[in-house]
C-alpha cells in the first residue's frame, strides 16, 4: 500500500463476473486494499452485478469492470487502449480465465475463428501481448488451463488433438458423423492445451528477450462442477452438472468449489510463495508436470507463430520478437 493508503497495483482477471474468475476477484479483494481490481467482461449488466456483490462481500471499494469481449480482436485492442488510458496503478497480474465450451455446433468469433479456439485461446494470445507491454514488472501473468489437456487423467473429456493451429482456427466440416457435443468437448480440451503452450512460450520468450520480471504460468482448477461451463449442455445435464455433481467436491479427487479454486488461483497471482515460478503448471497451488504432449515445442511454435498470423500482431504492440 502507498503512502496515500491508495491501492498501488492493479490485477485483471477475465471473465470476473462468474464462476472461477469471480472467486478469484473475491479472494485477491479480500486479501486487503493494494490491489485495484478489474473485472474485464463481455456483458455490461452483468458485470455491473458483479462488482456490487464483490463491493459488498468483501467491503473493498477498489473493484471495477472494463468491457472485454474476447470473441473480438477489435474488442480486445480496445481494452488494451482503454487500461492505459485510464490511469490505474499498474498492471500486476493478468489473469486469463474466461473460457467457454460450445457443445451444440461450430461457431465463429466476429473475426471468423473457430469459437473455442478464438475465445479460450487467440483472444488471451492478443491480450497477454498488449498488456504485458504495459507491465513494468515484477508481475504474472496466468492462463487458465484445465487437466482435460492431459489424456493421463480421467476427466471424462475427449483427449485433445493438436494437427495444427490454422485447422484449429478454421476448422473443415466434419464429416466423421461424430456428434457436435464430442466435436466441442474436443475442441475444448484442445483449446486448454493451446493455453499451456502459449504460458510455457511466453515464460521462455519473456526471460530470453527481456529484462521483465514478468512470470507466466498454467493453472488447472481441477472439476468445478456448478459453474456456466456446462449452460450450453442440454436441461437435464445442466441440472446434475450444478445440482448433483458439486458432491464431487467432496471425494478426494481433483474436483473443487469455485470457492477453493477461486483462492488457489488468487494466490498464484499474488502470493509471494510463487515469486520464483515461471513457466510451470499448477493443480490448485501444487506445481505439477503437464502432459507429454504439451511439452511438444514443435506444437508451442507453429501455435505461437500461427497466431501472430491471425491476430496480424504488429511490432509496436507486443515487447517480444514476432
Ligand atoms: N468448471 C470447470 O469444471 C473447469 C475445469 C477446468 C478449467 N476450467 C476453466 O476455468 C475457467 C472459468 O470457467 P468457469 O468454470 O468459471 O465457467 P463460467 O462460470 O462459465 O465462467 C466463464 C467466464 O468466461 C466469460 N466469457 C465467456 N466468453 C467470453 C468472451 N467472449 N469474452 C469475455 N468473457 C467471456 C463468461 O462471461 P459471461 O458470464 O458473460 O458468459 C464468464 O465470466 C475457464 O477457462 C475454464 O476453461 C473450468
Amino acid at each position: 500500500m502507498t503512502a496515500s493508503n491508495k491501492p498501488d497495483r492493479s490485477v485483471i482477471i477475465t471473465g470476473g463476473n462468474a464462476g472461477l474468475g469471480y472467486e478469484c476477484a473475491r479472494a485477491i479483494a479480500s486479501s486487503g486494499k493494494e490491489y485495484r481490481v478489474i473485472i474485464a467482461c463481455r456483458d455490461a449488466a452483468k458485470a455491473d452485478d458483479a462488482v456490487k456483490k464483490l463491493k459488498s462481500e468483501t467491503g473493498n471499494d477498489g473493484i471495477f469492470r472494463m468491457e472485454l469481449d474476447l470473441a473480438s480482436l477489435a474488442s480486445v485492442r480496445n481494452f488494451a487502449k482503454d487500461f492505459l488510458k485510464s490511469g490505474r496503478p499498474p498492471l500486476r497480474a493478468l489473469v486469463c480465465n474466461a473460457g467457454l465450451q460450445v457443445v451444440n455446433g461450430t461457431a465463429y468469433t466476429s473475426d471468423g475463428f473457430e469459437m473455442t479456439f478464438g475465445v479460450n485461446h487467440l483472444g488471451h494470445f492478443l491480450l497477454a501481448h498488449l498488456l504485458l507491454k504495459q507491465m513494468p514488472g515484477p508481475g504474472r501473468i496466468i492462463f487458465v488451463s484445465s487437466g482435460t489437456h492431459d489424456p493421463e487423467k480421467v476427466t471424462g473429456m475427449p483427449d485433445p488433438v493438436y494437427v495444427n493451429a490454422r485447422a484449429l482456427a478454421s476448422p473443415a466440416r466434419d464429416s466423421s458423423g461424430e456428434s457436435d457435443a464430442l466435436i466441442g468437448r474436443r475442441r475444448y480440451s484442445t483449446s486448454k492445451l493451446c493455453n499451456i503452450y502459449c504460458a510455457y512460450e511466453f515464460a521462455d520468450r519473456i526471460k530470453k528477450e527481456t529484462e521483465k520480471n514478468i512470470a507466466v504460468n498454467a493453472f488447472d482448477p481441477g472439476l468445478m462442477p456448478g459453474t456456466g461451463l456446462a449452460r450450453q449442455a442440454g436441461p437435464v445435464a445442466f441440472f446434475i452438472w450444478k445440482y448433483i455433481m458439486p458432491v464431487m467436491t467432496l471425494l478426494p479427487i481433483n474436483a473443487n468449489t469455485p470457492g477453493k479454486s477461486g483462492r488457489a488461483l488468487a494466490a498464484l497471482a499474488t502470493d509471494a510463495l510463487y515469486d520464483d515460478a515461471t513457466g510451470k503448471y499448477f493443480e490448485g497451488t501444487k506445481e505439477i508436470k503437464s502432459s507429454k504432449l504439451s511439452y511438444s515445442k514443435e506444437n508451442a511454435l507453429d501455435l505461437w507463430d500461427t497466431s501472430v498470423e491471425l491476430v496480424k500482431l504488429a511490432e509496436d504492440e507486443t515487447v517480444l520478437s514476432v
